[in-house]
């Protein structure tokens, strides 16, 4: 069973590989003064701490055994859990006064062109992002931090997801049937991850606190599955520009080849509309506009007129927002897979920088 560290310069959860099952969940921080919001904090932290280590509940102190749901028998694994702590521009408002500490690109997310955003489940003062190898382990992740913390934040919105294994190898499918993450940045580059993931406090307008945050933004995307499923072969390939069986770039064999959009004119070519070009033209001014993404799958079951409901959590993080989500959310408007897809929740977050060590919390420098 693997465990990922907790204590560092950055959150686990990040740079993570995506692990099977996962629950995004916003939360309306009730607390009723600084003070008790720090306590809050404080207390995610510790329970974050041990639920990502693993142990028996009584490492927790006296009394703690008896709290716990034991929904992962007596004593609790890691299992791969990671757990991921973001913040919403909500949470930067009068209650608390932390106006001034609100990191620089914070907003709340405002409606795109294609969007159709019920606000009931968009927003948040705080994000919890849990994933781990098993979904049992998440959902004792979840029961734990919310049975601990009942009188000072409250679930506002809650979405489930899961990666799917390989299939047939390597990058996992979204519900679409495609490849997703085969251009992803790679996370073993440090140096790339400073540059495009990673705030550096104290520039750019970040407070100093900040430093080694994150933008973390979340967009419930739902997929209008039976419609695409209709939808010619090759339609569906001209819409992403890429193979849907291998993942390869239409201009190209093999799923890591680079696609070639220099060349279109003599014959094979990736229509200028495609998902992976609007998304990333590979062109010079664009290269600062690329960023992590961590997706999921969901399945949220029927909806009243018993259309399946599934699609994707697009999850995504950012040293800047404005210059890569928003700058490629904007080149996407319109693109031809607006017809089979329906953003309808999420928002925007920040990632707070990693705990240290034992004696650290959660926005220390924040609060
Ligand atoms: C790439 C699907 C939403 C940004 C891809 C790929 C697929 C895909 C199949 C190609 C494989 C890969 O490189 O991962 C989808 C679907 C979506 C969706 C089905 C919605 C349900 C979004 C959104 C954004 C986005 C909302 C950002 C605003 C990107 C980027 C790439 C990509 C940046 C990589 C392009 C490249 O560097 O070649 N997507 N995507 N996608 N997508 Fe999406």
């Amino acid at each position: 069973a693997s465990s990922y560290p907790f204590h560092g310069a950055h959150q686990q959860g990040i740079l993570t590989p995506a692990q099977r099952s996962s629950v995004f969940v916003a939360f309306d921080a009730t607390a009723a003064s600084r003070a008790e919001l720090q306590d809050l904090f404080k207390e995610l932290t510790t329970q974050a701490r041990f639920l990502a280590t693993g142990g028996t509940p009584t490492d927790l102190g006296p009394g703690a055994d008896e709290s716990d749901s034991g929904v992962v028998g007596p004593q609790v694994h890691a299992d791969g859990l990671t757990v991921t702590m973001s913040v919403g521009a909500s949470l930067f408002d009068e209650r608390f006064g932390l106006a001034s500490a609100k990191p620089a690109k914070l907003t709340t997310m405002k409606d795109f062109p294609n969007d159709t955003l019920d606000r009931s489940v968009c927003d948040g003062d705080i994000l919890l992002q849990l994933c781990a190898d098993n979904t049992d382990t998440v959902v004792h992740a979840l029961r734990t931090l919310t049975t601990s913390t009942r009188g000072a934040m409250q679930p506002r919105w809650r979405q489930d997801g899961f990666v799917s294994p390989p299939r047939p190898s390597g990058t996992p499918r979204n519900l679409m049937g495609f490849k997703d993450g085969t251009a992803n940045p790679k996370t073993a580059d440090t140096k790339l991850m400073e540059q495009l993931t990673w705030v550096e406090g104290g520039s750019n307008g970040e407070p100093a606190w900040a430093d080694g945050g994150s933008y973390h933004v979340v967009r419930q995307i739902r997929m209008l599955v039976e419609f695409w499923d209709r939808v010619d072969l090759r339609e569906q390939e001209n819409m992403i520009g890429r193979r849907r069986d291998t993942g390869a770039p239409q201009t190209g064999t093999a799923e890591f080849d680079t696609p070639d959009y220099v060349h279109d004119s003599e014959g094979t070519s990736i229509r200028l509309d495609a998902h992976i070009r609007l998304a990333n033209p590979r062109s010079a001014v664009t290269a600062s506009s690329q960023f992590l993404r961590r997706p999921y799958n969901y399945d949220n079951g029927i909806d009243v007129n018993g259309n399946l409901d599934q699609g994707l959590i697009f999850a995504a993080f950012n040293q800047d927002l404005e210059r890569q989500f928003i700058a490629v959310q904007t080149r996407l408007i319109d693109e031809p897979l607006v017809d089979y897809i329906v953003p309808f929740g999420g928002g925007y977050f920040f990632a707070l920088p990693g705990v240290k060590d034992s004696s650290d919390w959660y926005g220390s420098g924040m609060l």
